[in-house]
């Protein structure tokens, strides 16, 4: 990691405040002897499922596995087209691919970035079976209107709230909304470990006893193989353990992330950039804090001689990505994606951030466009 001085993301003030109790989570479980799959798992299971307001939760060595998973447990395969968003990271469309189906790209709303109702219809093939919905941002997809077609179209919805956790829509948490949804614990997330990590929610008792299954080498019993599907993908006590500790904080997280994210609107009243909106009727957990902006790379260069890190969450659309663009299908084409690709810029956006560290990336901001 490039030291900036107010860094994209700083993992180390967290870990900081939160030394003594990581610390002995850890050592309880290497005193433990249970490495994989154990009490602490089956205990982050619960609390999560609590959260997203669903009866089950399966723990699974990441999220990308998570989608794989989800996918093939709602029963997704070959055959099968999935539709979409072509702005998230790779790993939506690469889930799609790995469990034999078809990923085709709807373009995305240009507010919010998310893919809505009439993105999703315009995408739809005679063979599409399932929708993935990204929650990019943290910013929740408009769940109600999605499920809505969903139903009349007969697909099955994934949700993809790696980015998400603790979202809303209208008052319900994200993840209650589709047939499965799937979390990532990678460390930059909302909630994350100290390695990777992920999870399944779901409702369907079904669907989760098959997640559970195919993430074990598809054996329900002990060395017996059901489902060539299956795959080796647990989640590991050590993990489950510091999220434990890391979860009590999530809601005092999220409300900061809230703060600063409304503070950083109010700073960047009258500039030329502008930021992601929030989805109505939605609560966004900021995962990031992202705004489009005229002269993007330039601003970039800008901000790093000011020693203020920033990202760009993603300079390629899906359906521009050299490796998926030969198995999928763009049938309405991804206009608006493209365009959000060589404009966005995500900026500092991480609880520990002080609201003046906003206020001088605000200021910087403003002095680039003077
Ligand atoms: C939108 C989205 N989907 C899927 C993933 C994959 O999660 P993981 O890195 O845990 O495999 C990520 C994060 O990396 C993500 O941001």
């Amino acid at each position: 990691m490039t030291s900036f001085r107010i860094p994209a993301f700083d993992l180390r003030r967290q870990h900081g405040e939160l030394a003594g109790p990581l610390a002995e989570a850890a050592a309880e479980v290497l005193r433990s002897g249970q490495m994989i799959l154990g009490p602490r798992v089956e205990a982050l299971e619960r609390a999560v499922a609590r959260l997203c307001g669903t009866a089950f939760a399966v723990g699974v060595a990441n999220g990308t596995d998570g989608l794989y998973l989800a996918l093939r447990a709602v029963g997704v395969g070959p055959g099968d087209d999935v539709v979409t968003t072509s702005f998230s990271f790779v790993a939506t469309a690469t889930s799609i691919v790995r469990a034999g189906a078809r990923p085709v790209f709807a373009d995305v709303d240009p507010r919010t970035l998310n893919v809505g109702p009439e993105q999703i219809e315009a995408a739809l093939t005679p063979a599409t079976r399932a929708v993935v919905v990204v929650h990019l941002y943290g910013n929740p997809a408009p769940m109600g209107p999605i499920v809505e077609l969903a139903r009349r179209r007969g697909l099955r919805v994934v949700e993809d709230m790696a980015q998400a956790i603790g979202a809303s829509y209208e008052g319900r948490p994200v993840g209650s909304f589709g047939d499965a949804a799937v979390i990532s614990f990678y460390p930059t997330k909302n909630l994350g470990g100290c390695g990777d990590g992920g999870m399944v929610v779901t409702s369907s008792a079904d669907v989760a006893e098959r997640v559970r299954m195919l993430r074990n080498s598809g054996q329900r019993r002990r060395y017996v193989c059901e489902d060539a599907w299956g795959i080796n993908s647990r989640l590991d006590e050590l993990q489950a353990a510091l999220l434990w500790v890391k979860l009590q904080h999530l809601e005092r997280w999220t409300r900061r992330r809230r703060e600063l994210a409304h503070r950083y609107v109010e700073r960047l009243v009258g500039l030329p950039v502008e930021p992601v909106a929030e989805t109505r009727g939605g609560r966004s957990v900021y995962h990031q804090f992202t705004v489009r902006a005229p002269r993007r790379d330039e601003l970039v260069r800008h901000l790093a001689e000011q020693g203020i890190g920033s990202t760009v969450y993603y300079p390629v659309p899906l359906h521009r990505q050299p490796g998926l663009e030969s198995v999928s299908l763009v049938p309405a084409g991804a206009p608006q994606a493209e365009r959000a690709a060589g404009e966005v810029l995500s900026l500092p956006m991480f609880p520990e951030l002080a609201p003046e560290e906003v206020d001088e990336v605000a200021a910087a901001i403003r002095a680039f466009y003077r």
